[in-house]
């Protein structure tokens, strides 16, 4: 099997997928991408990752701000990590997956647990827009009844990748990201997002049919991840925020 070139892309994002201890199948579900973009990735199949991707990759993996500015300026043109850059990077990369995702451990769970069930609230109606799209008397009535604290914080961070690695969660069916093709005809053709690259559109309409487009200026193509919101939200809480809103989540027995 091909691999792509050192400083590529590709070789970044295996490098940092192998020092957070992911398969090439963890990373795709935590990411929500398929198996097959993950491994065309890294080997360089797809050299012009989508922003987008990009950013879930990111998400998924933790990274900084400065990390993503590297791995997105490497999907542009080939710029290189330092080996021992590389190092400190897969070092922590390592002990912040670990730490967040992989372990139970007392001290994260009494972490979790400083937080201001006021303050999250607050951030829930507030800075979080939470409220536009859920409850805490509807959809997440006594979601604190329900989950521990760090499954909690899973499953607001992580919607489509709940249960992975952590002992006791269920599993969960994602909701799938859909796409509306609007054709130089007019005609809508709605489904289930398979493939989209800068080329072509995939997907899988309501009578399980496979439609293929060839992407062309006068056609539009719009995409909804009901987990945007989750994905963008990623970058914008800090710790504290994190902590409120899992206290708050709590809160709702
Ligand atoms: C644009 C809509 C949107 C916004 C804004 C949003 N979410 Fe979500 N959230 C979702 C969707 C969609 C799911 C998946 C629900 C499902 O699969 O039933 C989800 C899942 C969750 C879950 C898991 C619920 C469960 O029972 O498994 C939690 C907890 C959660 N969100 C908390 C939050 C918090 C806290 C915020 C604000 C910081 C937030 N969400 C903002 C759309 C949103």
């Amino acid at each position: 099997m091909k691999s792509s070139a050192p400083g590529s892309f590709g070789a970044h994002l295996k490098a940092l997928r192998e020092a957070a201890g992911f398969t090439q199948e963890e990373l795709a579900t935590v990411a929500g991408l398929s198996v097959h973009a993950v491994s065309a990735l890294e080997r360089g199949q797809r050299r012009q990752p989508h922003r987008d991707t990009v950013k879930a990759l990111s998400a998924a993996l933790d990274l900084n701000e400065a990390t993503r500015q590297l791995l997105v300026a490497s999907g542009r043109a080939a710029s290189s990590l330092k080996p021992e850059q590389m190092a400190d990077l897969a070092h922590f990369l390592h002990q912040k997956v670990y730490n967040t995702l992989r372990t139970g451990s007392e001290l994260q769970i009494q972490n979790i647990l400083t937080g201001d069930p006021k303050a999250g609230e607050a951030y829930f109606n507030g800075a979080g827009k939470c409220n536009t799209c859920h409850s805490p008397t509807g959809d997440l009535k006594g979601i604190g009844r329900k989950y521990d604290p760090p499954t909690i914080q899973s499953k607001f961070l992580f919607p489509r990748s709940v249960g992975f690695g952590r002992r006791g969660a269920a599993p969960v069916t994602a909701k799938p990201v859909t796409v509306t093709v609007t054709q130089s005809t007019g005609e809508v053709v709605e489904g289930v997002l398979q493939t989209l690259d800068d080329f072509n559109v995939v997907l899988r309409d309501a009578q399980g049919n496979y439609r293929s487009f060839k992407i062309t200026p006068d056609m539009k193509v719009v995409k909804h991840d009901p987990y945007a919101m989750h994905i963008a939200l990623l970058d914008q809480y800090t710790d504290k925020d994190m902590h409120d809103i899992v206290a708050y989540l709590e809160s709702l027995k």
